[in-house]
């Protein structure tokens, strides 16, 4: 039993160094540790070129920012598909107000004018004359949703529902009808 404890089970000779007649044997660690250690490291190295230096990949909180911008998205797709959202045309000056922050502040302006009279990307929004329509759904729609292929930005995720109609309630309340200098020629329906 003694003689176990002293002699070493392996045959690995004991190395050079020596401290009061004490010695070290060679006892390297297994192959397989090592190897995990290699890999773990040459990960690192992946890991940090990939996040960090070319900064390819969503860290923890850009990850999060967009994960919880798809779940908002669905939440406000979830409402519109059940029917849980009242789509009902806004009149109070107050959302009409909030609605003109909105189309000036989400660019709105940019592609569609500032009086909504339509530029070379966007249509014009004062005439009475619509491609997709002119219902407070139709409208609802169009900015949710945008139209992706035709170069209208959607604004699910952005907007929330409220704001959505708010700017919509602007568009049909203050801009269709009025009669900007410059407008765009008609594009689509004429609509009542
Ligand atoms: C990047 C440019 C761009 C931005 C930003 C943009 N739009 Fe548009 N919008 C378009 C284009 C282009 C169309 C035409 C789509 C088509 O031809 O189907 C359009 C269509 C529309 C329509 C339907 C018009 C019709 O005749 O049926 C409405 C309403 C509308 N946009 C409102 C908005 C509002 C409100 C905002 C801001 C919240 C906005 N748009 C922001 C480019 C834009």
């Amino acid at each position: 039993m003694e003689e176990n404890i002293i002699k070493p089970k392996y045959d690995g000779k004991p190395l050079e160094h020596d401290f009061d007649g004490i010695k070290e044997l060679n006892n390297p660690i297994p192959p397989w540790l090592v190897y995990i250690w290699y890999i773990s490291v040459i990960f690192s190295v992946i890991y940090f070129v990939y996040y960090h230096i070319y900064e390819l990949g969503d860290l923890q909180d850009a990850e999060y920012e967009r994960q919880m911008a798809q779940a908002n998205a669905n939440v406000e797709k979830h409402k519109v598909e059940s029917g849980q959202a009242a789509l009902v045309l806004l009149t109070s000056s107050e959302d009409l107000a909030a609605g003109e922050v909105i189309y000036k502040e989400k660019l709105c302006a940019t592609c569609h004018g500032q009086l909504g009279e339509g530029n070379v990307i966007g249509p014009n929004l004062t005439d009475k004359y619509w491609i997709h329509g002119n219902t407070i759904e139709d409208l609802y729609n169009v900015i949710f949703n945008g139209v992706p292929t035709k170069g209208m930005t959607p604004y699910k995720g952005q907007l929330s529902d409220e704001k959505i109609l708010q700017v919509s309630s602007y568009v049909l309340k203050k801009l269709q009808g009025s009669n900007p200098p410059n407008a765009k020629e008609a594009q689509g329906e004429l609509m009542n």
